[in-house]
């Protein structure tokens, strides 16, 4: 049996998110420019959102620039600005065969004029897709989401549109990029290293977590479909006794 048909279709995670990392170092591997990495890394983007749709996984979320990404060299940047452009243009193809919504979360205003278009493009183009939401982090910190939310509900409250007795997790997340997504089921991470820089800090107060030392231009289908049957061996207990879920 593949790895594809031993996945249960009724305990799919409801939303996974990936941490794609490791492209700098897959080129570095090979000689190359961290660039040829990013270039390579578009690739597994595809085969993810693929690999996700062909099993029904209906929520997706990909880390593809954090806000403290701006921090890098400024080709590398403008590098990575091109390619997701590049791909927006190339992908929608896909994203519309597969009935995929595509969304973005993160500090958007801070991307390039013609980044933005495309995106609003894209989305627009998909907006009435149901099989799955695809969302982009792009630009994105769960810091600066969070402080953003904080300004957002204060300003609520100081004009007396919500009291500070109401406000409850539900609202919260109401105030979030990823209000209109559940909780992250299942987080991955590519490359090796185990940390969450900074991705959906408050999403995943649940989530599996899941590391695998692949650099994400490798990363293929059967990689996806392993980490996903890895998630659906593992015990949740939300706090609870293994006696309590059992029972
Ligand atoms: C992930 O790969 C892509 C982005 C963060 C944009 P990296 O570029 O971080 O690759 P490494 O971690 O340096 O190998
Ligand atoms: C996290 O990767 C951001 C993205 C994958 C977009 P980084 O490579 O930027 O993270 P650090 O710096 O190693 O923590
Ligand atoms: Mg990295």
């Amino acid at each position: 049996m593949t790895l594809k048909d031993q996945i249960n279709k009724t305990k799919l995670p409801a939303h996974i998110a990936i941490i794609m990392d490791g492209n700098g170092r897959w080129a570095k591997q090979k000689g190359m420019v961290r660039v040829f990495g990013h270039e390579n890394g578009t690739k597994a983007v595809r085969q993810a959102v693929e690999a996700s749709a062909e099993i029904g996984i209906k929520n997706l979320t990909l880390y593809a620039f954090s806000t403290e990404n701006w921090n890098r060299p400024k080709l590398e940047v403008q590098t990575l600005m091109k390619l997701l452009v590049k791909s927006l243009k190339k992908e929608i193809k896909t994203l519309q065969d597969n009935k995929i919504k595509l969304q973005a979360i993160g500090h958007l205003e801070d991307l390039p004029k013609n980044a933005i278009a495309e995106l609003r493009y894209v989305i627009d183009q998909t907006k009435n897709n149901e099989n799955m939401t695809l969302t982009l982090a792009l630009s994105y910190g769960s810091r600066d989401e969070i402080v953003k939310a904080f300004k957002d509900i204060s300003t609520k409250v100081k004009n007396n549109i919500i009291s500070v007795d109401t406000i409850d997790e539900s609202i919260i997340n109401k105030h979030l990029y990823t209000q209109n997504l559940p909780d992250v089921d299942l987080l991955i991470r590519t490359s090796g290293e185990h940390r969450i820089s900074n991705f959906l800090l408050w999403q995943i107060a649940y989530a599996e977590l899941y590391f695998t030392d692949i650099l994400w231009p490798d990363f293929a289908k059967e990689d996806l479909y392993e980490a996903i049957l890895n998630y659906q061996n593992r015990e949740r207990r939300f706090g609870k006794t293994s006696e309590q879920l059992t029972s």
